[in-house]
Formats: structure tokens, C-alpha cells, sequence
């Protein structure tokens, strides 16, 4: 009886676990979310509205700008796309603004190497009031998507009561996996719940999720990135630990190139979301980006220490006074990124510290090149004392590696 007891929970544990392999490192892509939202005004505002065509305009600046090379593969739709059920309940496309259809997208965007996401909503109603998913839908809408040949699905979570969602996001992750189709599954359930334990369960999460947004909409605004940084810090304790290789946190999208941040805040952001192995997901309109901030998005080494195979999430480490944070994230190979972060609103700071004050007490000499200037800094060790100047508002950020170890590993 215990035996069979046993083998049941392991077999219902298979089935409920999202078993793809997705996301071992974070999505790296495009969200028209943040920048596009609802307008569905196709006739006044043709380029900007949410259709087919943007989605296709999109997918061809990725491919011609460089960021599919460079990571950026996932053009993802967000809400107000559906055009209702058919007679059988099968979801279908606003037929005027994706007159092809999802699955002509899709094949689109394979066809220039990229993956096509798509956003639904576990409730009554997507949060613009959509049909959503209700739990008596779930296995037909994941069906309908591996059919389209969808590559990610995000499950917002209004419109539903905490018992829909505490059923209904297990129930999509067993389906999608059911359909044999690797869909990576980004999941707003903690958003929802408040964020945090014991209402949201993050080790259930890591299992049927590849993602999740756990906090609030990002909005064009600095104080938005900030509210959101203070949160996730704040909580870091229970968030840092719940994100590895296929089960991220989810700050929510890159806010650069779009009309919000300076320069030094869209530095900010780029680096501090790194810190925080955070999917990289702009929401900006690609055709008009300007070079400062594509060179921001398109920095190698950033997306290199974002994209760092051990998916361990950084941590801040330091707050001095109220304005001078420090965050550190470990690396493979013994490097860690280091970000100096300034609050202050007057003019660039001087911070001096040392590894040592740092907690770093391995006895090596280390470099560190600074992913924005480029400049190295050589012979850094424990004690030596150093001095980075931050801009109001923005960051100093460093890929620090050891010497010693680089030497070894060239051998
Ligand atoms: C919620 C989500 C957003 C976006 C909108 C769409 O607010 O958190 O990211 O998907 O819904 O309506």
C-alpha cells in the first residue's frame, strides 16, 4: 500500500513538473508589453497598434540590428491579441489586426531563427478583458498553442480567485508539457499572491514555471525602477535563492530606448537586472532606438555576465549611508560582476572601498574591466584600496576575474 502510495505522488509529481529543459540561462528578447500596451486603434495609428504587421516589423529588426545574434530571440505577444473562441471553443486572433494568424507568426519568426511567445491569462478575462483561460480551457489552449508551434506562453492571472490559480497554473504546465512541445512557461501567479511565502510557494514554482513575474507592473518611469529594485533587495533573502538554470525571477521588462530613463538610469537598469538574473526583455520600439542605447542593450560582456552559465542571482551586498549600494554576483570560472549604484541627485560620487571591505579574503590578484568604459583596472588585490566615480543615478559596473585563475585556465 505504501509502495503504491509512493509510486502514485512520484508519478503525479512527474506529470504536474515542467519537464522541458527551456531557459537555462535567461530569456533574452522582445515583449511589446511596456511600450505597446493595449492599442488596438489600427486604422488611426497603423505602425504602432498591436497587429501582425508590428510583431513582423519587429521580428525583422531583430534579425537586421544584430540582437538575435547577440541572444535576443524571443518575440513575444502580450494581451490583446484574441479575437474570441469559434464555435468549438478553440482560441482565434482579432481577425483584422492578425489576419494570417498566429501560426503564420510563428513560422515567421522561425524562419529567421527567432522563438514566438504568446500571453494568456488564467481567469475569466485577460487583464484588458479578453477571453481567458478558464480551468475547463487550459488543456485545449495549450493544445492550440503547441499546434500554432508557440515557443513561450505568459499566464497572467487576472480576473481569477487564489483557488483558480493554485489549480489552473499546475494544470498549464502539466498541459503544455503534455503536448510534447518545449514552450517555456512564464507564469504571473506570485504577482498575484502578494510575492512572498508562505502564500507563494517558490519551490512548487521552479518546478512548473520557467519564469515568474513576482511583483508589480514595470511603468516608464525611474520610480518605477526603483520600486521595483527596493522590493526585490528587500526580499532577497527569499527570492535569491529560489533562481537557477530554467526557474527565474522576473523584475519585469527593460524600460531602454524608451521615454523614461537617462542615459545613466538606462545603464542602471541594464546592470542592475543583470545583477539580478533577470530575463532580458525590451519593450521599446527597435525601429528608432538611438546608438547610446542600443550599445547599452548590445554591450557583449553584460550580456555575457546576464547570460553566465552557473545562474546564480546576485545579491546587494553593501548599503553606505542611504545612497551608495553595492551589489556582487558570482560567476563561473571565481569572476564576479560588482555594480556601484548611486542614489545621490547632486553630482558624481567618489566611493572608495577595497575587495577586502567587499568580503572578498581569497588572496588573489584579480582584474576588473568596467562593462561600460571598457577601461581594466589590474593588480587588484584584497586590500588595495580603489575609487569609482558614479553619476547621479547610475552605476559603476565591473566584471572582476582573478589572474591567477585566468593563467590556469589557458594552459
Ligand atoms: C498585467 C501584466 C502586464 C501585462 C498586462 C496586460 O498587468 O502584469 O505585464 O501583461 O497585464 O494586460
Amino acid at each position: 500500500m505504501l509502495l503504491k502510495t509512493a509510486l502514485l505522488l512520484v508519478l503525479v509529481a512527474q506529470v504536474l513538473m515542467l519537464d522541458n529543459g527551456l531557459l537555462r540561462t535567461p530569456p533574452m528578447g522582445w515583449l511589446a508589453w511596456e511600450r505597446f500596451r493595449c492599442n488596438t486603434n489600427c486604422d488611426e495609428d497603423p505602425k504602432n497598434c498591436i497587429s501582425e504587421w508590428l510583431f513582423m516589423e519587429m521580428a525583422d529588426r531583430l534579425v537586421q540590428d544584430g540582437w538575435r545574434d547577440l541572444g535576443y530571440v524571443y518575440l513575444n505577444i502580450d494581451d490583446c491579441w484574441i479575437g474570441g473562441r469559434d464555435a468549438s471553443g478553440r482560441l482565434v486572433p482579432d481577425a483584422k489586426r492578425f489576419p494570417h494568424g498566429i501560426a503564420f507568426l510563428a513560422d515567421y519568426a522561425h524562419s529567421l531563427g527567432l522563438k514566438l511567445g504568446i500571453y494568456e491569462d488564467m481567469g475569466k478575462l485577460t487583464c484588458m478583458g479578453y477571453p481567458g483561460t478558464t480551468l475547463d480551457k487550459v488543456v485545449q489552449d495549450a493544445q492550440t498553442f503547441a499546434e500554432w508551434k508557440v515557443d513561450m506562453l505568459k499566464l497572467d492571472g487576472c480576473y481569477s480567485t487564489p483557488e483558480e490559480r493554485a489549480e489552473g497554473y499546475p494544470k498549464m504546465a502539466a498541459a503544455l508539457n503534455a503536448t510534447g512541445r518545449p514552450i517555456a512557461f512564464s507564469c504571473s501567479w506570485p504577482a498575484y499572491e502578494g510575492g512572498l511565502p508562505p502564500a507563494v510557494n517558490y519551490s512548487l514554482l521552479a518546478e512548473i514555471c520557467n519564469l515568474w513575474r513576482n511583483y508589480d507592473d514595470i511603468q516608464d518611469s525611474w520610480d518605477s525602477v526603483l520600486s521595483i529594485l527596493d522590493w526585490f533587495v528587500q526580499h532577497q533573502d527569499i527570492l535569491q535563492p529560489v533562481a537557477g538554470p530554467g526557474h527565474w525571477n522576473d523584475p519585469d521588462m527593460l524600460l531602454i530606448g524608451n521615454f523614461g530613463l537617462s542615459l545613466e538610469q538606462a545603464q542602471a537598469q541594464m546592470a542592475l537586472w543583470t545583477i539580478l538574473a533577470a530575463p532580458l526583455f525590451m519593450s521599446t520600439d527597435l525601429r528608432t532606438m538611438s546608438a547610446q542605447n542600443m550599445n547599452i542593450l548590445q554591450n557583449p560582456l553584460i550580456i555575457k555576465i546576464n547570460q553566465d552559465p552557473l545562474g546564480i542571482q546576485g545579491r546587494r551586498i553593501r548599503k553606505e549611508k542611504s545612497y551608495i549600494e553595492v551589489f556582487m554576483r558570482p560567476l563561473s570560472n571565481e569572476a564576479s560582476a560588482l555594480v556601484f549604484f548611486s542614489r545621490r541627485t547632486d553630482m558624481p560620487y567618489r566611493y572608495q572601498s577595497s575587495l577586502a571591505q567587499l568580503n572578498f579574503n581569497r588572496s588573489m590578484t584579480y582584474e576588473a574591466e568596467d562593462v561600460y568604459s571598457g577601461d581594466v583596472i589590474s593588480g587588484l588585490r584584497d586590500e588595495t584600496n580603489f575609487t569609482v566615480i558614479i553619476n547621479p543615478s547610475g552605476v559603476v559596473m565591473w566584471y572582476l576575474y582573478p589572474i591567477k585563475n585566468l593563467e590556469m585556465s589557458q594552459q
